[in-house]
């Protein structure tokens, strides 16, 4: 089959290679899903879990992607739930061989039914930030309708997922990001923007919940506002302050086929956009990735036509 593999751990985004690669087996309780679009996060070939096993050991040449929406061509063994011909999308284990594949191996756990009026595309940009955002909200965070968000990187693949399922959820959110981005935050339904290049964050809130998305010094600013009780939810695996009182959760973002289920119903209903910035070809991927653009939202990669 065909498959970007990354061999070399120091060469970056210059050390994608678009290859032959033998087709994956399925392990007890996997699905084989023909890939037809993946999602891909630049960061992840800084991810130690590209390079390694759970075990520590080497895994390279390692297929990046963790993102998919196919469909299930083949059924491990003890695998229930999902059957041969069903359309899915999920995230792939970050320890595995990944989703720029044609095929991929995953745990049936890891994948939910693709409702059949969404595209393959929109499926493979949504688990990733929709489960981060869903997870950092609800189950982290603890939101409550009534309370205050402030979402930095408001514009990006995660932002506009918090910004969106905050608001639904009865949140008021103040969105941050580049001075350019303001339009962009307030259309995916931020209350307020705040110009992370030009504005004082000192200006903002008291807030219950910032969700952080960039780290450093906007984080160390931020938890000074937020309120006594509330929290500071992190995917950026550092912490670098924290509320005097208040919560600090980082962390990674998991698999759920319920929560997959929630956000492909809120897509169905409308009531959920997703943000994708770039679409290319499994052919043109290695190119698109090393063009040097930065990417706006998430980038699809369209494994089959
Ligand atoms: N722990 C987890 O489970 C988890 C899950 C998903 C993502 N992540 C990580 O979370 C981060 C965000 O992911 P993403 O997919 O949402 O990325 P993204 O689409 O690039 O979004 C990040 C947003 O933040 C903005 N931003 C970054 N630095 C900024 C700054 N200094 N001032 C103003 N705006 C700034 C970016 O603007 P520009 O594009 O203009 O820079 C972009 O709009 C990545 O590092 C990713 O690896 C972690």
């Amino acid at each position: 089959m065909k498959a970007i593999i990354v061999n070399d751990e120091a060469a970056g985004a210059a050390g994608l290679t678009l290859t032959e690669r033998p087709e994956p087996t399925a392990a007890i309780n996997d699905v084989i899903v023909e890939v037809h679009a993946s999602g891909w996060i630049s960061t992840e070939l800084e991810w130690p879990s590209t390079w390694v096993d759970r075990a520590g050991r080497s895994r390279a040449p390692s297929i990046p992607g963790h993102e998919l929406a196919g469909v299930v061509s083949a059924l491990g063994y003890g695998t229930t739930g999902l059957s041969v011909g069903q359309r899915v999308f999920g995230i792939a284990d970050w320890h595995r061989d990944g989703t720029l594949a044609e095929y991929t191996a995953i745990e049936a756990r890891n994948v939910a039914p693709l409702p059949g009026d969404l595209d393959f595309a929109v499926g493979a940009s949504l688990p990733i930030s929709g489960l981060t955002a869903w997870q950092g909200l609800f189950q982290h965070g603890r939101l409550q309708a009534g309370q205050s968000v402030l979402a930095h990187g408001a514009a990006g693949a995660v932002g506009t997922m918090v910004t969106q399922l905050a608001r639904e959820a009865g949140a008021y959110v103040i969105g941050t990001g580049r001075a350019a981005d303001r339009e962009k935050v307030l259309d995916f339904g931020a209350h307020e923007f705040v110009d992370l290049e030009n504005d004082a964050l000192d200006d903002v809130g008291p807030v219950d919940l910032v969700f952080d998305v960039i780290g450093g010094e906007i984080q160390k600013t931020s938890v000074a506002r937020i309120k006594p009780g509330g929290s500071l939810v992190s995917i950026t695996g550092v912490i670098e302050a924290r509320p005097t009182d208040g919560l600090v959760v980082d962390f990674v973002v998991e698999a759920d086929r319920s929560q997959l289920a929630e956000i492909a119903r809120r897509v169905q209903e409308g009531r959920l956009r997703t943000n994708i910035g770039t679409t290319t070809t499994l052919d043109d991927a290695v190119a698109a990735f090393n063009s040097g653009e930065r990417a706006k939202g998430k980038t699809v990669i369209r494994v089959r036509p």
